[in-house]
This record gives structure tokens, sequence and C-alpha cells, in this order.
């Protein structure tokens, strides 16, 4: 495979006279991909059928000639003013009520019929202008689903949406057939909650108190169906008349639909890296890491994502937009060290990704982003990110196309495991990701290359420990998959812990076979109340009771099983602090086969097929096995 550079561009913003010169720089940077036109709908089409395409065809020629490959946005996260006119209730709702308003980006909602009817209308007119065009040579549907909390709307348009909804998901005839069925599921004799018709069920917001979690569950799942739709109505037209790969950037930490099932309608999975501007808030990196890292970024999270959408992509992704400087929307807007944009292409690369854009090309010195810098000063002059940028383009001539390799290890991540964690965290700052993350932090901590796998997988061959804690609703075929296999497994706490509609089962879970455990009790405790266990470490925030004649493999201080084994598969039952899930990993790595390192804080490092990648998140030079890493170093050492 592979690999290339690319940056985004918004020809709209600039006079027509500095595109050629653009464009020689971008190739003359060693830049492949240009991505335009996502935000350029008011331009395409000032008013109701009035339609300009010819700036548009232009500004691919220019670039297109310069030796630029591009890839084409569909402009359906900006609708222009008179696409509200034209359609006042397709604003999406937020959950007091309150429509949001026009005068930034994503104002719609995505179960408004009328919208989705303009998007397909523009989608198809562009792709029938430029879906033949030899210099457009992938597409991107939309921006960002999921920016800005727009996924989950409360609009009359998602009320009827998921009325119908349900109806498709209970009733056998269409009818109020199978509204008993969802009483039943949902339990909604509790509080009188029993509906007559599924034109009685309103959406889960404005409740008096909390509404019923098998509710608020379903209409997550809708939502996230909503965005599924959306997406591939407009990828069904444009394969209708273009043959090149299309993607959709995702985001980072955006959890509110479920990626794997818009991604298998997409060619290729990207994402939008911002490691700086995540470190505040989508890390929650605790105060002194955001110190440590404040010009570098969390030495996983990036990581953790091109894992991800490696995954949500089958195969095939990019980082879309990669930050290369300061950027405008985060609480903090450091510089990053010098280095770390080389540092942070290099590891896409070595997590798998074909392309990596940097966004933007120019700074813009208007509206909201113009303190967001670009590869260019909003002057044209070079800004440090370009010579970084130039750095990658030339170290990539000596590097061999990259191979993916199968990692050693799996981590099951699910969409509606964060929501059901999200509607039912029974403790505060408790959540799925979080759960997630803490565990593929210490699986990289070991020096562990990570495959992400979706909950629908069922095929654990090639691996010799898989995890998948806090997936709260598990099919037996997957449970059985886990004791079949050949691997290590590590579920709970809070695998298995619902039926699919978010009631507990009974038999009591986690309830898999061949293992003698039965959660018999839950508690959540504040973070300042750690519990301690024999072999090091702590159990945080979420503590299970556990029973059982599975071999005790971690208890507390006091002697409560927290950790049980049989066979292959372990129930741990609490949320391990880092050296408690150190230990745990550690042993099942052992038991497992699989080697694992003592990294020092903040170096990692990735494995491809023949290629060992070592980089270094801190200020300061760290010696390694593999040599001396400077600060923002990256070394990649062949190997065998
Ligand atoms: C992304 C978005 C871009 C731009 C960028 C700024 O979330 O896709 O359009 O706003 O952030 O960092």
């Amino acid at each position: 495979m592979q690999r290339t550079l690319g940056t985004c561009y918004y020809p709209e913003h600039w006079p027509p006279e500095v595109w050629t010169e653009d464009a020689r720089r971008m190739v003359e940077a060693g830049l492949t991909w240009v991505r335009i036109g996502e935000f350029a709908w008011s331009r395409i089409e000032p008013s109701a059928g009035n339609l300009n395409w010819q700036w548009l065809d232009q500004a691919i020629k220019v670039l297109g000639q310069a030796g630029l490959k591009v890839v084409l946005g569909t402009p359906t996260a900006t609708p222009p003013k008179w696409v509200l006119d034209k359609h006042p209730d397709m604003l999406a709702v937020d959950e007091q009520g309150r429509p949001r308003k026009f005068g930034s980006r994503r104002h719609y909602c995505f179960s408004h019929a009328g919208y989705l009817e303009e998007c397909r209308r523009i989608v198809g007119l562009m792709v029938e202008r430029y879906g033949q065009n030899p210099h457009v040579a992938a597409w991107q549907t939309d921006n960002e689903y999921g920016c800005h909390d727009t996924t989950i709307s409360y609009s009359d348009a998602a009320r009827l949406g998921f009325r119908k909804w349900l109806r498709d998901q209970f009733s056998t005839s269409g009818q109020n057939d199978g509204v008993e069925a969802l009483n039943q599921a949902w339990g909604n004799v509790f509080w009188s909650m029993e509906y007559g018709s599924f034109d009685d069920i309103d959406l889960p917001n404005l409740t008096v108190t909390e509404p019923n979690p098998s509710h608020v569950l379903a209409f997550r799942r809708f939502t996230s169906d909503q965005v599924v739709a959306f997406n591939l109505a407009q990828v069904e037209i444009i394969r209708a008349h273009s043959e090149a790969p299309i993607t959709h950037n995702y985001m980072g930490r955006i959890t509110d639909f479920d990626h794997f099932k818009v991604g298998a309608d997409l060619d290729i999975a990207s994402w939008d890296s911002y490691p700086l501007g995540f470190l505040e808030d989508r890390v929650g990196a605790s105060t002194e890491n955001q110190r440590r890292y404040a010009h570098q970024g969390d030495p996983d999270f990036q990581a953790f994502h091109h894992d991800l959408y490696r995954a949500v992509g089958r195969g095939r992704w990019w980082v879309m937009e990669q930050q290369p400087g300061p950027v405008n929307w985060a609480p903090y807007n450091p510089s990053p060290l010098p280095g770390m944009v080389r540092l942070w292409t290099w590891e896409a690369f070595a997590h798998g990704a074909e392309a990596v854009c940097y966004f933007r090309w120019r700074q813009a010195p208007f509206a909201q982003e113009q303190m967001h810098s670009g590869l260019l000063r909003p002057d044209g002059v070079d800004a440090p990110a370009i010579v970084e940028a130039r750095q990658v383009a030339e170290e990539m001539k000596l590097a061999p196309q990259v191979q993916p390799a199968r990692a050693q290890v799996a981590l099951i991540f699910d969409y509606e495991a964060d929501w059901a964690w999200a509607v039912q965290p029974q403790g505060t700052g408790l959540s799925y990701f979080g759960l997630i993350f803490d565990h593929y932090r210490a699986l990289r901590r070991a020096g562990l290359s990570v495959d992400i796998l979706p909950a629908d997988a069922i095929d654990f061959s090639g691996y010799a420990l898989v995890l998948a804690p806090g997936l709260m609703y598990m099919p037996n075929g997957l449970k059985q998959a886990f004791a079949d296999s050949s691997a290590q497994v590590l579920v709970g706490p809070r695998s298995a812990a619902r039926d699919t509609n978010m009631a507990i089962p009974v038999p009591l879970p986690p309830n898999f076979p061949g293992l003698d455990v039965t959660v018999a009790r839950v508690e959540t405790l504040r973070p300042d109340m750690p519990v301690p266990l024999k072999e090091g470490g702590a159990v945080t925030g979420y503590l299970e009771k556990l029973e059982g004649a599975a071999a005790i493999v971690m208890q507390t201080t006091m002697g409560a099983p927290v950790a049980m084994q049989a066979g292959n598969v372990t129930y741990m039952g609490g949320w391990g602090d880092d050296r408690a899930l150190d230990i745990l990993i550690g042993d099942l790595c052992a038991q497992a086969g699989v080697a694992t390192l003592s990294l020092p804080e903040g170096v990692r490092i990735r494995d491809t097929a023949c290629e060992r990648f070592w980089f270094n998140y801190n200020g300061e030079a760290v010696a390694t096995e593999a040599g001396n890493l400077p600060p923002a170093g990256v070394l990649r050492v062949d190997i065998a």
C-alpha cells in the first residue's frame, strides 16, 4: 500500500488568480490529494435552482492539471439560507426543545424529509457534473456527522420517524399489533407508562424525571439509523455516476451514531485528527498530563482512532484533516512542539493510513476559524507545518510501501454499548468510551499493537488475546465464539449485563458458557474511594460483587473476588486503575504467549508487517532499546 499526503483547500475563499500558484506549491510540497467543496453550497447554488458551476469547474481543472487528485465533498453540512427559508422546520431541535439557528453550520435534522430531498438533488447535480471528471479521484459525503452535537434531534420530524421506526421493529402488520410487545420489552407497566398505539410514543426529552432507559436506548438506535440512511442516500447517488471511492470524515470520540454501519456503505473511512485540541475535553486527560502533553497531544488518543477507523473502513482509511498548528476551538490552543506534525503523520502511516491530509492549506483571515493555523499563513508565507510535511514527503520516498499486519491482540468497540452506558452510567463520569480507552492505553503501555473489532466479529482466529470489557449486550453467539476460540478472553465489568432492550437478564449476568460467575450486586463509588487489590492497584468507580466457583485471579485486600477465570475466559468485576489493568493484562499476555514490553512514559510503538515504529510523545529525549529518541522523535526499524 502506498502512503500519500494531501490538504484541505477552499478555492471559494481565494481569488482565482492564486489557485494556480497554490496548486503548484502543493505539488512542490509533495502533496497528492486536495479536498475541496464541502462547504461551498452557497457558491454552487446562490439561490434555488440558480446553479453556478463555472468557478468549481475551473478550480478542479487548475488543481488537477497541476498533478493533484481531488477529493470532492458534497456540500450538505452547510445548507445556504434559502434552503432553510424553504424548509423552516429542517433545523435540529435540542433536548430542551429549542431549534438550532442559522449562522454557522450543520443546521439540519437528519430526519427531515424535505432537507433529505434537497441533499439528494444537490448531490445528484454535483455527481452528474463531476462523476466522470478525471481529476475527481474520491468523494467525501457531507462533513463530520455528529460535530457540534448535531446527531440527536428532538424535532417533529424525528418524532414521526421514531414512531415509524418503532413500528418497523415491533409490529408484524405495520399497525399497532406490536405495541404490546414494546410495552413488555420496555417494562412499561412500571409507572403506568403503557402505550395503546405507536402514535402515543413521544421522544424521551422533557420528561419530569428520567425516561425509561429502554425508551432512550431505542431512540439512540433510531437516531443512529437516521445518520446511516442520510449517508446511504448520498452514496447511492454518487455510485450511480462515479467509480471513485467514497469516504466520510469522522471525528475523535464522537459516538452518537454507529460508525461501523455508516462505514459499511463507504469504501474508505477517514477521520479528523486534532491531537492538541482533543487533549482536554475529549481525552479527559489529568491536569498533570494536560500540561505534560500540551504541545504533543495524548500518546494514545490518535492511535486509538487510527485503529478504530481502520476497522470501520475494513482496512482502508485516511486522516482527512490533520492539525497543522494551533486550532481555534479548544479551551487552550497551544502550538505543536517542533516535530509533532511529522510524528502525527508517521504515526497514522504506521497504523495503516493510506493518506494524511492537513487541515487547512492557508489560514483564513476571516470568519470563525481565523485563528486556526494552516500549512500557510494568511499572507501565504510558509507556516512551520509545511516544512514538516515536506520532510515527511521526502522520507516517504525512502520508506518501503507499508504492509499492514494483523495484531496479536483485539479489542472490541461497540457504539450501542456506549449508548447503553450513557443511558445508564450508574455513577458520575463512568462511560464506555472511558473504560475501553483505559484498556487500550494499558495494552499500549505494554508495547502491544492492537486491532479494534466490531461486536459482530465472531472469528477470532489469529488473535492470542481478545478484550470485550463493558459490552453491555452480548448475543449468545458471541459468548459461544469467545468460549470456542483459542484466544485468552477478557470480559467485564458490565459485559453481557443487559438484554437487547436494556433489561437485566435472568439468569443474572454474565451467564457465560463454562464460566461459573454471577454478578450478584453492583455498586459505584466516588473517584476518591479506590478499593485496593491484593495483587496491586485498585478498582475505581465501578465494582461488582462476584459469586461462583470459577478461579479467583484478583481480589480486594479484604478478600472479595474481583476477577475470576475458567478456561480461556476471565471476567473482571470492576473498573481497574492503570496499575490493576497493567497487572491483569500482563498476566493474560503471559498465559496467551504474547511478549510485552515496559515502555517509558510517553513512548509508544506500532508494528506493521516489516517495520516497528517508535514514537516519543515527550518533550525530552528518551533512551529506548531501539536507540535514542529525540523529543517528538520517530524511529522506524525494519523487522524480520
Ligand atoms: C473540523 C472540521 C473542519 C474545521 C476543523 C477546524 O472539525 O471538519 O471543517 O472546522 O475542524 O479544526
